[in-house]
């Protein structure tokens, strides 16, 4: 029988002796008791590190080494680790003495979450529901736009579009891996991304049976996708002519990431409903929340639809306490500007990176401090900068997905832990925190340069 590597501790852990598990107790442990691929999903992506502790961009390991964190949970941890103001406002959250779950009782923290959330919401949208996630925030935008929209079911999605993982989420989505195998759960259409031209004649067409359209004014997980300026606007514009109601993803843009409080802004537009997650909380507590518009004031103002959206945990005080801070910094501290100011200084970086390894880098692109990295087919390269066999070895160890062989590399060899986009091999994704220091955006450009002047032999070699 193998030894079990918590033999020894108590009965029941507690938090204490939880946090004193060894590495090797861990791993165990998520692959008996936990859903076990996440722990394959780790390894493959060289995550399977051991962090001691984190602060800021940074994660120091037990090993007394320190990697940068650009992935950051696909961006949730905005403000980097443990930041002093989170975790006051969750101190002062647990210590406050109120009720920490109201239920239909109103709560002093939940009012003033919402109010300071509908100050620095785009103009008109003067109501907000809350939630604990991403997902969930879609799916109060889907349940929204059914009552709102009576007898029209048909939904449109984009491809490449990610909403998460529930499946009303799921069926909105464009990107084939998350869809397999789901029946879906809403009739659903799902058009090409970023071409104008395509969902305005599919609105015109068929506008009447669309209940509400759903986007992301930049693709996170579909690859760092830009639209041009304008898409945005135009497809508000056709959705209000077709009656449908728009449904503005800013899970991963919102709240400064791109430079802006929203993204949508860029393009003047005011959602039907805008939903957040991620960042609300800087990713230290679940939080979601759906920003509704004039449209559908009405329909949210009564109380029969109040039963269609609460959920137990929706107007937690810890969420809102944390959520209350986060709003209130991105304001002091002018986080949008600062992620637009570091942003060019990331873009200038990357842009260098690409023009000194023209070869295996296609494309940078991205905005703020959300920045996708394409890299070129292997199977195109010319053969001096392919080692013999490339292909294989991408296929065998990561799924013939270069971006997760870079990924793997960069934290192994050169201290920066990047995100790989799911849906496209080519693409990894950088995050810093929107509270980086300029010359640690510096630092991490240079790990991206060092894997990729390494080259993919030394890739081959070296990649354990
Ligand atoms: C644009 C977008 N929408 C929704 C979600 C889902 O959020 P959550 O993982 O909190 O459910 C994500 C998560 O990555 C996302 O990037």
């Amino acid at each position: 029988m193998t030894q079990d590597p918590t033999d020894g501790a108590p009965e029941l852990l507690g938090f204490d002796d939880a946090t004193r598990l060894s590495a090797d107790a861990v791993a165990e442990v998520y692959r008996d008791h936990h859903f076990g691929g996440l722990n394959r999903v780790a390894a493959l992506l060289g995550a399977n590190i051991d962090v001691a502790s984190a602060k800021g961009p940074w994660l120091s390991l037990s090993d007394g080494s320190r990697i940068f964190d650009a992935h950051l949970s696909n961006g949730a941890v905005a403000f980097g680790h443990n930041h002093p103001r989170m975790l006051e406002a969750a101190r002062n959250a647990l210590d406050y003495g109120g009720v920490g779950l109201p239920g239909p009782v109103p709560s002093r923290v939940v009012a003033g979450f919402c109010r300071d959330l509908t100050r620095i919401a785009p103009e008109g949208m003067s109501r907000a529901i809350l939630y604990n996630s991403g997902a969930e925030a879609i799916e109060g935008a889907l349940v929204a736009t059914c009552l709102a929209q009576g007898r029209r079911d048909l939904f449109v999605g984009f491809e490449g579009g990610f909403h998460g993982k529930t499946a009303g989420a799921r069926s909105m989505g464009g990107i084939a891996n998350e869809k397999r195998g789901f029946p879906g759960w809403a009739s659903t259409e799902v058009l090409p991304y970023a071409d104008l031209d395509a969902a305005s004649s599919f609105l015109a067409r068929e506008g009447r049976r669309v209940a509400a359209v759903v986007v992301e004014p930049i693709q996170s997980n579909g690859g760092v996708r830009l639209p041009p300026a304008g898409y945005l606007s135009g497809l508000a514009e056709a959705c209000r002519r077709a009656g449908a109601l728009l449904v503005v993803d800013e899970v991963s843009t919102g709240l400064g990431r791109t430079g802006l409080l929203f993204e949508c802004q860029r393009d003047g537009v005011v959602p039907d409903l805008l939903c957040l997650a991620k960042s609300l909380s800087g990713g230290l507590v679940p939080v979601g929340a759906v920003l509704v518009g004039d449209r559908l004031a009405k329909v949210m103002a009564s109380a029969t639809t109040a039963s269609h959206f609460a959920t137990t945990f929706s107007g937690a005080a810890l969420s809102a306490a944390v959520g209350l801070e986060v709003v209130r910094m991105l304001s002091q501290e002018d986080l949008p500007g600062r992620a637009e100011r570091l942003g060019h200084r990331l873009e200038e970086g990357l842009r260098a990176v690409q023009s000194r390894h023209p070869r295996l880098v296609r494309e940078v692109r991205g905005r703020g401090l959300l920045w996708g990295i394409e890299l070129a087919d292997p199977a195109g390269l010319p053969g001096r900068f392919l080692p013999r066999g490339f292909g294989d070895f991408l296929t065998s160890r990561f799924g013939g997905s270069v971006a997760i062989a870079m990924q793997r590399y960069t934290v192994q060899h050169h201290r920066a832990l990047l995100a790989a986009t799911a849906s496209d091999r080519r693409v990894v994704r950088v995050f810093p925190p929107l509270v980086s220091e300029p010359e640690e955006i510096d630092q991490l450009v240079q790990s991206i340069e060092a894997s990729l002047a390494d080259g993919l032999t030394a890739w081959v070699k070296n990649l354990t």
